[in-house]
């Protein structure tokens, strides 16, 4: 899985899905540019949220507010005091590593050490294997379970009461020695804030420290009654946003997994005080039912439920997609309650109650939040698309099986040979579909090889211009998933495209 990672991350680069940034000065850590192909990707999956949100939802509407925000958000946040990692040196290596995932990567090989005994008897018991009774029975596993159960409650009760030096003494303890040097020389746990500052303002007038947005939320927060105003909104109503935000992230890896400048997409749902839970689970299901549309396989998703809530959510769940490195958070839904809002009130010194008309009272409303990383969401669809096929013949492929909507090329358009007016019938194709469809002309080497960049970079559709088709006005069309092949009308290539590619 991991081998197939790799080649992952070297196909998305090869064509033109995502650069490592600044590469000709040898990379910038855990930042990242899309390229040609990627850039198409990443807008199709944003069109993709922006309409099932906006444009299907009379009550839902978008904004687009500004990274820089007066610093004092983030203090009524909790992001100036509380939005830390716990960080801790390997003395020898001189490397740094977060507490946490150093923790959480033992716990990872300890599952991973119990799933092996079960692989092992699953494979020699065969058929009459009972997983569940060898779990229960077994005392190998048994013993691993049990020093996982230890390992995994002395860790969360360290996160929860934010005690750094259990932390450290956890470390110690499971002798977790440093991934580089291998030695167990750590210094003591510290807390380093995540966000980006910067200073806004010449410093000879004073100026003033501000930080670069971790999150879109609370754009939408302090925003929320100008539109909730200006849109004559009523509750229960909904505010989108697509945005940049950074994070001076520790441990940087898995590729566009976790960037220190990334791409969210939130929106924050406002109801009534008392409705919240209802709503938290009517998000989770169509949060759901979204990802699955996609068709990138139901089994691939899971919910993994909250059972320690942040002082300020009362439900908290993510939605985690199987990486080729395991299931990870993808999205997360909140019940955030209503404490941005009011601490936005203490702050500000403003009254952000919305007037009721039906109870003839006003409150701060409560919030479900629904938070997803674009980059995240185009990792997510890049591994499950990214396929080695072996064809009949021997021969072998390399396919992006990307869902057509998303596809950053829906058709290309190839004359079989260069000359006899080919070419030009192959034109005056792209130019009857160029304005629905992203389209790619291309006469550059065999067919086979055409067909294969295409399958490359995920083109759900090949039209084949050949002499025929100056006598009759019919094309191939060749399906990427099937290879299959059918002779068409030129005139109905625009309905079988368009009923593919439309969600
Ligand atoms: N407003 C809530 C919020 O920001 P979060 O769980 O910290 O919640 C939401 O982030 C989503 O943003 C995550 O589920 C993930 O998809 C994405 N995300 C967070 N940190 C990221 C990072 N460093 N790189 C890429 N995506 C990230």
């Amino acid at each position: 899985q991991e081998d197939v990672f790799k080649k992952l991350v070297s196909h998305c680069k090869e064509y033109g899905f995502v650069f490592p940034s600044s590469e000709i000065y040898d990379g910038l850590a855990a930042v990242y540019d899309y390229g040609q192909m990627g850039v198409e990707l990443k807008n199709n999956i944003k069109k993709y949220w922006w309409d099932s949100m906006v444009l299907l939802h009379e009550n839902i509407v978008g904004i687009d507010s500004a990274i820089f925000m007066h610093p004092t958000i983030w203090k009524a946040s909790g992001h100036v005091d509380a939005f830390n990692d716990p960080l801790i040196d390997n003395k020898d290596s001189k490397k740094r590593y977060r507490a946490d995932v150093l923790i959480e990567d033992l716990l990872a090989k300890m599952d991973d050490k119990i799933e092996k005994e079960v692989e092992k008897a699953a494979k020699k018991f065969g058929e009459s294997f009972d997983e569940k009774m060898f779990r229960k029975t077994n005392p190998r596993v048994l013993e691993h379970t049990a020093k996982r159960e230890t390992l995994h409650t002395r860790f969360a009760k360290a996160m929860n009461d934010g005690n750094l030096e259990e932390l450290r003494q956890i470390i110690i303890d499971y002798e977790i020695v440093c991934p580089i040097s291998g030695t167990k020389n750590w210094t003591e746990v510290r807390q380093f804030n995540l966000m980006f500052s910067t200073e806004m303002g010449s410093t000879a007038d004073g100026s003033t420290k501000i930080y670069l947005r971790p999150e879109t939320a609370q754009g939408i927060f302090v925003n929320y009654l100008n539109v909730q105003k200006t849109g004559r909104m009523r509750l229960p109503f909904g505010i989108a946003q697509i945005g940049k935000a950074f994070r001076n992230e520790i441990v940087a890896r898995q590729f566009v997994f976790r960037m220190r400048e990334f791409e969210q997409m939130e929106m924050q749902f406002f109801v009534r005080p008392g409705e919240e839970l209802k709503w938290f689970e009517k998000w989770k299901q169509t949060r759901l039912k979204w990802h699955k549309a996609l068709g990138l396989g139901d089994k691939k998703y899971r919910f993994h439920d909250h059972e320690k809530l942040a002082h300020y959510a009362n439900a908290a769940t993510d939605i985690e997609f199987e990486m080729p490195f395991g299931f990870k958070e993808v999205e997360g839904i909140h019940s955030r309650t209503n404490f941005d809002l009011s601490n936005h009130e203490k702050y500000s010194g403003k009254k952000l109650q919305y007037f009721d008309p039906e109870l003839n009272e006003s409150y701060v409303p409560y919030v479900i939040e629904t938070s997803i990383g674009v980059d995240r969401m185009f990792l997510s669809v890049m591994s499950a698309a990214y396929k080695e096929e072996t064809l009949e013949g021997g021969e072998s492929r390399v396919v992006l099986r990307l869902p057509a909507a998303l596809a950053p090329i829906k058709l290309a358009v190839l004359p079989l040979v260069k000359k006899d007016g080919l070419p030009e019938k192959a034109r005056e194709i792209i130019d009857s579909l160029r304005f629905d469809f992203r389209c790619q002309y291309d006469e550059k080497d065999s067919i086979g090889k055409r067909y294969r960049r295409q399958d490359a970079i995920g083109t759900p559709f090949c039209i084949t211009v050949d002499h025929q088709s100056l006598e009759d006005n019919t094309v191939t069309i060749r399906f990427r998933d099937t290879m299959k092949q059918e002779r068409v009308a030129i005139a109905d290539l625009h309905n079988i495209i368009g009923e593919q590619v439309s969600m």
